[in-house]
């Protein structure tokens, strides 16, 4: 079986698009590959976030994923931190990283401009903590955005400079991994472009929202003056709230919206209302279950214990065989 590892920040709750165009797959690949999903939580360190901060982060993610369904006795669900042979491992690839790739990274350039008073060595080095994170259960599989893209390319030239420099072929390399044939796209509803957490607030709808915040956020999405004329091609605030109708709401609904917009009889109100409806119907178990699972403080222990005993089992191993092709011998 292929080894999948997928590393999630811990900033913030997951929304609709975090669900529909990720999560969901990671459900499925449980089944058929060998799976380590795990909070990055040493790479929130660049941002210094406080203790309190750092763990309720932690904590929401977790219970987010599982309540989502991923299951801790299918996939290897683990808090990064619980996990130090990450961190040696980091400290044998830094060997072989380079100042100057490592400051020709898009990700490095863009965050040095945003914040230019806290250019820390960690952030330098983000994707080499990135690439122990992968190549530690020796992974072929990431799932992972397109902004992601280069970090794993930086993976495979670590991986790929390691095997060089001890003459052995160690590490595999890891390629990014689209599950899903048709990826989903979820439009967010301030009228453009993607659902993003960092597009304002109201764009995003988040999966612990309660009914009466979807409703809110729905009511209030952007729409245009109505059709003028029939078959008319759509705007793209009116089209992005048909394609989350595509995703949460019945075919018959969908179709009964369209036929309503292209005989030019078609009331927001009416749609909107009933894709909130529809929002808060396709979203509910997770709702409950992001609620069930927080209050459990043993539930969450058990599943972390779990996820840090499996992932240590795996990095110990590469840990041991690391350190043997490096030279580090016992007296
Ligand atoms: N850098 C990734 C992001 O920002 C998170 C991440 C950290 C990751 N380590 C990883 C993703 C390892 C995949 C594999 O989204």
């Amino acid at each position: 079986m292929e080894t999948v590892v997928s590393g999630i920040r811990s900033t913030g709750n997951l929304h609709l698009g975090n669900y529909y165009g990720a999560v969901q797959n990671f459900v499925k690949m449980q089944h058929e590959y060998n799976c380590y999903f795990f909070i990055a939580d040493l790479h929130s360190l660049t941002t210094h976030p406080t203790p309190a901060n750092l763990h309720s982060s932690v904590k929401s993610v977790l219970v987010e994923y599982l309540a989502a369904g991923i299951d801790p006795e299918k996939a290897t669900i683990y808090v990064q931190s619980d996990v130090p042979e990450i961190a040696e491992l980091y400290l044998y690839m830094n060997m072989n990283a380079y100042l100057g790739e490592l400051e020709r990274s898009t990700s490095f350039k863009d965050k040095v401009r945003a914040n230019p008073d806290n250019v820390n060595a960690g952030l330098l080095t983000y994707p080499v903590l990135m690439a122990a994170d992968i190549l530690i259960h020796k992974a072929t599989k990431v799932p992972v955005g397109k902004d992601q893209e280069q970090h794993l390319e930086m993976a495979r030239t670590f991986g790929n400079r390691f095997n060089r420099l001890y003459n052995t072929e160690y590490f595999k390399e890891p390629v990014a991994f689209n599950f899903s044939h048709n990826l989903v796209k979820i439009p967010g509803l301030d009228g453009k472009g993607k659902m993003g957490k960092s597009e304002g607030e109201g764009n995003a709808v988040y999966l612990a929202d309660a009914p009466e915040v979807i409703r809110k956020k729905v009511m209030r999405a952007v729409t245009d003056g109505g059709p003028t004329v029939e078959n008319q091609q759509k705007p793209e605030e009116i089209q992005n709230l048909f394609d989350l109708m595509k995703v949460v709401s019945t075919q018959d609904t969908y179709d009964h919206f369209n036929n309503l917009y292209n005989t030019c009889q078609v009331r927001y109100g009416d749609l909107k209302k009933q894709l909130a409806e529809d929002m808060i119907n396709a979203t509910a178990p997770i709702r409950e279950r992001i609620n069930a699972i927080a209050a459990d403080t043993d539930y969450l222990r058990k599943v972390a214990q779990l996820g840090a005993h499996k992932a240590r089992e795996s990095a110990s191993k590469t840990l041991r065989e690391v350190r043997e092709i490096i030279g580090f011998r016992s007296f």
